[in-house]
C-alpha cells in the first residue's frame, strides 16, 4: 500500500501551487500527490515554525528531518539565515524540496535521501521534525533516539506531536533519552516539544 512516506511513490502526478505567508514573508512551494500534506500548509508544521520563529533563537546548522517538500528546512534556512539539510525517505518529496529550495532563493541549503538517519553522518546545532506518525512509533522513536547521536552539546531537538498521537507517551521517552524535554508551546492538542543535548 502506498503512503506518503513510501520511498518510490507510484501513484500518478499531480503538481499544485501552495502559497502562503509564513512571518509577512511570503513562499511558494511545489507539492504533489504521494507526498504529506499536498493540498495546504499543515495546521502542525505551521503552529511548529511560529514556535520556532517567535520563541526561540535558532543558529548554527539545521537538520529538517522527514522534510517533505521543504516547508520547515526552506522557511528557517530564510528567516533565520542557517545553513540547513532536509532530509526525507521519500525521493518524490526529495526533488520537490531541492525546487522549492530554489523557487524562494535560498541557497544555504542542500538535501539528502536517508531513511531517518541511515545516510547522515554530519552533527548540528538544531534538529526539527514534524515526525511521520504514520511510519509508526519505531520509525519516529527512532528519529528521536539517533538525533541524539546527531545533535552538538547544547544542540537541540524540536518536535511536534499531537497528544492523539501519543505526545504524553513520547514525552516519557524524550526525557528518558535527553534527561529533559520542554513543551514550548500548545494549540488544539499540538505540542512543540524542546530537548536539549547536554
Ligand atoms: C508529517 S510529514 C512532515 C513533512 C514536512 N516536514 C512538513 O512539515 O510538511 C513526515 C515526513 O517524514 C518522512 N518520513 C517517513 N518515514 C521516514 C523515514 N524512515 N526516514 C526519513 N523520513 C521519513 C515522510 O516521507 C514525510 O515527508
Amino acid at each position: 500500500m502506498e503512503h506518503y512516506y513510501s520511498r518510490i511513490p507510484m501513484c500518478s502526478s499531480n503538481e499544485r501551487l501552495i502559497e502562503c505567508k509564513i512571518q509577512d514573508t511570503n513562499f511558494r512551494f511545489v507539492t504533489d500527490n504521494g507526498v504529506f500534506s499536498k493540498k495546504h500548509l499543515d495546521f502542525a508544521t505551521e503552529f511548529l515554525l511560529k514556535v520556532l520563529l517567535t520563541k526561540e533563537n535558532i543558529k548554527g546548522k539545521v537538520l529538517d528531518l522527514g522534510c517533505g517538500y521543504g516547508p520547515i528546512g526552506i522557511t528557517i534556512c530564510k528567516l533565520c539565515d542557517t545553513d540547513v539539510i532536509m532530509a526525507d525517505i521519500n525521493l518524490r518529496a526529495i526533488e520537490l524540496a531541492e525546487r522549492n529550495a530554489f523557487l524562494n532563493k535560498v541557497t544555504r541549503i542542500d538535501t539528502k535521501e536517508s531513511d531517518c538517519f541511515q545516510s547522515i553522518t554530519d552533527k548540528f546545532d538544531v534538529i526539527i521534525t514534524n515526525p511521520p506518525i504514520r511510519a509508526g512509533k519505531e520509525t519516529t522513536y527512532n528519529m528521536y533516539k539517533n538525533a541524539k547521536e546527531h545533535l552538538n552539546d547544547g544542540g537541540a531537538l524540536y518536535i511536534v506531536i499531537n497528544k492523539k498521537h501519543g505526545a504524553p507517551s513520547a514525552m516519557e521517552y524524550l526525557k528518558e533519552l535527553y534527561g529533559n524535554c520542554e513543551v514550548l508551546d500548545k494549540k488544539a492538542g499540538f505540542n512543540v516539544l524542546k530537548c536539549v543535548k547536554k
